[in-house]
């Protein structure tokens, strides 16, 4: 199933190992908000440091243009991790260049050393490959751990690969292993569950599921502009007016296996405590947008996501930030943890509304990957992962 190398294919012992984590996570008052990223990575950390390797750690965190920018410092993660690891975590203040040099250098088996974002370096992006050697130079192996990031074809996630001898850790393996089985061999009936703001980010997607899956499941603000394309009127609603004709085409092509809502919420503004109706799809006035799925779209999706024997969801049904408007991302989540299906959710917003509605250990697999997860279900390869060695 996953045809690459990994961790365990390899001697790591006594070994300076460069590990590619994501540890894009967000920061809060020099605090780590969020921390399931960086638990993620702790089996392949421990498992490394158990079997006598030392660690360099390395990761972007934002988006930083301008080079090295405090906001964006790995250093409040180093600290993080030291406790989540409950040992000491070294900091390099650069990636490359002689200040990660003297760090690794230091180094000794068992030991950790986080470096600082990747991304203070233009070359990281550019997948510089001056900056890719510098990286490998640092280290004897090269573990990619990074699924959240192994659709970019950067200096430390896929450049770095042609320089050392290239591994998946556990995290990447377990991702590919799900997303990978899910779209290549799923059991059936398949049902794929796509929500979000806009149609134009998933239209490889669903044109990939098409192909794939039995029931695609359709809801969020991209579910109005398949309304557009139908002649319906949705008022104030968010709609993509240039994606249009793409829905249009995709409905043509449905074969039955697009679902969209037959009921939505709508509220006369985009604000939590706007006056909101349910009202059968057809007609939405002027003055009033669509916020939500309704309950009887909820009550078709769940069955059909309860009895299926894979899942995938991706994106939210609605504006779940506010609890008017929450029922719809909530209804599914609940039909996800009910049902008996292998369940993978991905995406920053729906792993959060998992998560908010208390489910999330019910579900088989949640992703660490929003954009990396997405072009798995769109079929894409991914550079981070090609890069490996193969087994
Ligand atoms: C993510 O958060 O999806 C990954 O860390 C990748 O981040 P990026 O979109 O800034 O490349």
């Amino acid at each position: 199933m996953f045809n690459k190398k990994t961790i365990r294919d390899v001697d790591v012992r006594g070994k300076k190992v460069l590990v590619r984590v994501d540890f894009n996570v967000p920061i809060q008052d020099g605090k780590v908000g969020d921390d399931t990223r960086i638990r993620a990575s702790l089996p392949t950390l421990n498992y490394l440091l158990q079997n006598g390797a030392a660690l360099i750690l390395c990761s972007h965190l934002g988006r930083p243009k301008q080079g090295p920018d405090p906001k964006y410092s790995l250093r409040p993660v180093a600290e993080h991790l030291a406790r989540l690891l409950g040992q000491e975590v070294f900091f390099a203040e650069d990636c490359i260049g002689p200040k990660a040099e003297a760090a690794a250098a230091r180094l000794q088996p068992g030991q950790v050393l986080l470096l600082e974002n990747t991304r203070f370096h233009p070359g990281e992006e550019k997948n510089d490959p001056e900056m890719a050697r510098q990286l490998a130079a640092l280290a004897d192996l090269y573990v990619n751990d990074a699924f959240g990031s192994a659709h970019r074809a950067h200096a430390s996630t896929e450049g770095v690969a042609h320089f050392l001898p290239a591994v998946a850790g556990f995290l990447m393996e377990k991702e590919i292993q799900y997303l990978g089985a899910a779209i290549a061999n799923p059991e059936r009936p398949f049902v794929a569950v796509l929500g979000g703001a806009k149609i134009s980010d998933k239209i490889g997607v669903i044109r990939n599921l098409l192909t794939k899956a039995d029931s695609i499941l359709i809801g969020g603000g991209m579910a109005n502009t398949f309304f557009k394309a139908q002649g319906l009127e949705v008022g104030d609603s968010l709609v993509e007016a240039d994606a249009v004709e793409t829905a249009r085409q995709l409905l043509e092509q449905k074969n039955g296996k697009l679902h969209l809502p037959s009921d939505v919420v709508i509220a006369n503004a985009f604000s939590p405590d706007a006056e909101h109706k349910i009202i059968p799809l057809g007609h939405v006035p002027a003055g009033w947008r669509i916020l939500d799925i309704g309950p009887q779209t909820v009550q078709a999706y769940s069955e059909l996501i309860r009895s299926a024997r894979t899942v995938v969801w991706n994106g939210p049904m609605g504006v779940f930030e506010f609890p008017a408007f929450a029922k719809g991302t909530f209804g599914i989540a609940q039909a996800l943890a009910e049902s008996q299906a292998v369940t993978i959710v991905g995406g920053g917003e729906s792993v959060a509304a998992v998560q908010q509605s208390g489910l999330a250990d019910r579900i088989t697999h949640i992703s660490t990957g929003g954009g990396a997860s997405l072009e798995m279900l769109e079929g894409l390869t991914l550079p981070g992962v090609a890069a490996l060695l193969d087994k």
